[in-house]
């Protein structure tokens, strides 16, 4: 049997599943109230990214799923850390299995924009674009991804975050600009 994913869970359904888990405590800096993060216990799971066993080397894949819990650190949604690729040029493929929320991707100039994730939603990332997602739902987030194995994560590039942050203020899911320096 080749490996699936059942759509119900967003769970890959093969052996040998390597799962990492980002909690709270792993995201120093991410969001924008701190207050907020410190008050969070530093074990709180706010996503975990399943990946299949695959060979490493130049035209290989990797193929993982990302499961982003609902919730907010003070107004703004759990998001993903986001990255450029180490390799700036490979570009992914994301794929919405279950939940909805946001794609935030962003270019080398700092033009950023979003495409709503959904159930079946299909993101082509382009090369030199960073990513994160945003869980917007009030269930857990899942998508999954494909990507070069060659193409590796540039997330100190994105120290300073991305232009937009999204919020939940007076109710309404809103996207804010950020101004750095
Ligand atoms: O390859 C990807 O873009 C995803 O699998 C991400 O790595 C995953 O969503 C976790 O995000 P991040 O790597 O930004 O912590
Ligand atoms: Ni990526």
């Amino acid at each position: 049997m080749p490996p699936g994913v059942a759509f119900a869970s967003g769970h890959f359904t093969a052996e040998n599943i390597i799962t990492k888990t980002t909690r709270s405590g792993d995201l120093v800096g991410v969001f924008h109230d701190e207050a907020a993060w410190r008050a969070l216990p530093a074990g709180t799971t706010i996503y975990q990214v399943e990946m299949l066993p695959s060979p490493d080397g130049e035209g290989e894949l990797f193929v993982g799923t990302t499961h982003l819990n609902p919730g907010r650190v003070g107004d703004e949604f759990y998001m993903t850390r986001g990255h450029f690729h180490q390799r700036r040029e490979q570009g992914e493929v994301y794929f919405g299995l279950r939940g909805s929320g946001l794609l935030l991707l962003q270019s080398e100039q700092g033009e950023a924009r979003f495409e709503q994730v959904s159930q079946g939603s299909v993101h082509i990332i382009p090369g030199n674009t960073a990513h994160r997602l945003i869980n917007t739902g009030s269930e857990v987030l899942s998508a999954l991804a494909v990507w070069p194995t060659i193409a590796g994560h540039d997330y100190a590039s994105l120290a300073q975050g991305f232009a937009l942050r999204v919020f939940l203020w007076e109710g309404e899911i809103q996207a804010r600009g950020v101004q750095y320096g």
